[in-house]
């Protein structure tokens, strides 16, 4: 095999620019063999500027699957359906996503709802259909989020990449605390947070890299129901703030493309489909209680985030496998990178498809939102 080395610019200058008015002036060189299958999707940092985020209305297509008589007909076909944990995480074999019709979409949007996580073995035909048809899949759960720091394959800023080699990284800056482990809910400082995400590795050591996800739902019941009914009255503030200023700072590709918020959420919110009621803080994003004094808000986060931390009854744990396919709803559950392979000189490469979802809802009625 050739260890020519390129650069991801030039590989990537056939590619047909999509959806930008004009051309990107700059990106970040990423040295990459030649025959990488997918260089066509490695991360590409355009400078080019967005504007503030439009509101707009979410329409969850679980609820056109709440409709169905067999509302899991999807794995009708399938040749085996496990649970990971009683209450969180499916994994599905013989289940072809990519042929998935409008119907087994809606169907799948559902299931996750109710799972918070599933994962696909042996989605080879969803992986290789490339970015176009991407878009479509992710389009038929909402509109797509655009990251605005990460980055994305040339021309389609609509999907999310991680990226890591020997030489470079994209994602996994952590050299600066004792662990890799933060949990999180993606971008939660948007005003419209994303919902059901789609993400899949297209290269991937051959151990370590796993990602760990956990029930919102689940931390929520393990509370008390005075301290829930407490929480279930607060609201907190989310930020893209320091997001924003590490790019600024030159790391992770050095680019903002669009002003970083801060947005109002509840600290339980409902999933419009289920009727579930779940946590939503992160240790990433939220950064204060509305309304409490300074050592109050400190004192509840760090409780809850202490008990998301350590609830492993809560979590469940992917481990990737070539040509996995996993899907979370990103409104019920957290969860975090594991890098546990720095020492290998390996490439971990991944590509996220979300939509973004509801303006989160209170699961206390009537809640007022404002500041
Ligand atoms: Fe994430």
């Amino acid at each position: 095999m050739s260890t020519t080395v390129t650069e991801v610019t030039s590989e990537l200058s056939t590619l047909r620019l999509r959806g930008e008015t004009a051309p990107a002036p700059e990106s970040i060189p990423v040295k990459v063999e030649e025959e990488y299958r997918y260089a066509h999707l490695l991360p590409y940092f355009s400078d080019t500027k967005y504007p503030p985020l439009e509101p707009y209305e979410h329409v969850d297509p679980g609820f056109r699957a709440l409709k169905l008589e067999n509302q899991r007909a999807f794995l009708d076909g399938a040749s085996s359906v496990t649970e990971i944990t009683p209450n969180l995480g499916t994994e599905v074999r013989g289940v072809s996503l990519a042929a998935l019709d409008a119907n087994g979409r809606d169907q799948l949007a559902l299931e996750v709802a109710r799972r918070g996580l599933v994962v696909f073995r042996d989605q080879q035909d969803f992986i290789d259909s490339g970015p176009e048809f991407y878009l479509g899949w992710g389009r038929h759960f909402g509109r797509l989020h655009v990251h605005p720091t990460s980055g994305h394959p040339k021309g389609y800023p609509e999907f999310h990449l991680v990226y890591r080699d020997a030489k470079s990284t994209f994602n996994f800056e952590v050299d600066e605390s004792i662990t890799s482990t933060i949990w999180h809910s993606d971008v939660s400082y948007e005003l419209q947070p994303p919902s059901l995400t789609t993400f899949f590795l297209l290269s991937s050591p051959e151990s370590g890299g796993d990602t760990l996800f956990t029930s919102q739902v689940s931390a929520l019941k393990k509370l008390s129901p005075t301290f829930v009914a407490f929480l279930k009255t607060l609201k907190a503030v989310h930020s893209g703030v320091e997001q924003a200023d590490f790019s600024r700072a030159g790391r992770r590709g050095g680019i903002v493309r669009r002003d970083p918020v801060e947005n109002i959420h509840p600290v339980v919110r409902r999933h419009p489909v289920t009727g579930e009621e779940a946590l939503y803080v992160n240790k990433q994003f939220t950064r204060r209680i509305v309304g409490l004094k300074r050592e109050e808000s400190d004192t509840i986060l760090r409780f809850l985030y202490d008990h998301i931390d350590k609830s492993a009854d809560n979590q469940a744990r992917v481990k990737w496998a070539p040509n996995t396919v996993v899907l979370w709803d990103n409104r019920i559950t957290a969860h975090s990178a594991t890098v546990d392979f720095k020492e290998r000189d390996a490439r971990r490469h991944g590509a996220r498809i979300t939509p973004q979802g509801e303006r989160p809802v209170p699961a206390l009625e009537g809640l007022d939102l404002s500041p």
